[in-house]
């Protein structure tokens, strides 16, 4: 049986995906309370620039990957207006349940699919933007699921990911303190569920850094590829064209 990693932990890789579920499942009702409060409202701000670096028009078509609660999602649908149209797409119910509901609260219907981004249900070619924030991390087989963002992409589109990274090294010692210290104690007492959170400052580490994603993406057929640091490098957003 091959074997992985989830967090510190290596794991079946047959495993992964339930474990990974688990933690999705446990957290998505707290999920936007969570993010608010461990980034001090940051993810607002990584957010709001890749939707700037997104650059969508009136009539585009893009595909928001493990779109959970659905923040890039409606952001890009304002953008590409009536003609224009967003997927959001997660492999979890529970999440995707939160941004649904959040989506209808707000008047916005849009496509929702349940899917696996290592398996697309999608026609090659099909989108002029792929997004996944904060969700390549979790994936089993990340080549696989960056190929499969690259197949239903046209020729040009682009895929942005948003994702933790490697910090830059004078700030690695109080970010640490601050994710193992901090973070799991904010999940006990506010979703009530240390262990989810312990798991993302691990996930986070073992998450490659700039420069080897980077070298993932040219691998899966992204003929370019640009890397923004953002907040000292605590995130990167990774722009690959497909050409
Ligand atoms: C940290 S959340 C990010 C949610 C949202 N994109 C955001 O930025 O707030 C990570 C998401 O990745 C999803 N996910 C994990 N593995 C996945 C996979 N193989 N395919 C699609 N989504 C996946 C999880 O279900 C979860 O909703």
């Amino acid at each position: 049986m091959t074997q992985t990693h989830f967090g510190y932990q290596t794991v079946d890789e047959s495993d992964k995906a339930r474990r990974v579920r688990g933690v999705f499942d446990s957290v998505a009702k707290k999920y936007d309370i969570m993010n608010d409060l461990m980034s001090g409202g940051l993810h607002r701000a990584w957010k709001a620039y890749t939707v700037a670096v997104a650059n969508l028009r009136e009539g585009d078509r893009a595909l928001d990957i493990a779109g959970g609660t659905g923040d890039l999602a409606r952001a890009f649908a304002k953008r590409v207006g009536a003609t224009g149209v967003v997927v959001h797409t997660d492999i979890n119910e529970s999440m995707l349940r939160v941004g649904r509901d959040r989506l209808l609260d707000e008047g916005m219907v849009l496509p929702t699919t349940i899917c696996d981004a290592e398996k697309l249900p999608f026609d090659t070619g099909s989108f002029d933007l792929v997004s996944v924030a904060f969700g390549l991390r979790n994936m089993t087989h990340k080549e696989v699921a960056l190929a499969e963002m690259n197949r239903v992409l046209r020729p040009g589109g682009r895929l942005l990911v948003l994702e933790f990274s490697k910090i830059a090294a004078p700030l690695r010692k109080a970010y640490d303190w601050y994710s193992f210290n901090v973070l799991p104690r904010v999940g006990q007492f506010v979703a009530g569920d240390a262990e989810s959170y312990r798991y993302l400052a691990e996930s986070i580490r073992m998450h490659p850094d700039q420069e080897t994603l980077r070298q993932m993406m040219k691998a899966a057929g992204f003929g370019h590829v640009d890397v923004h640091n953002l907040t000292g490098g605590v995130v990167a957003l990774h722009v690959g064209i497909k050409c």
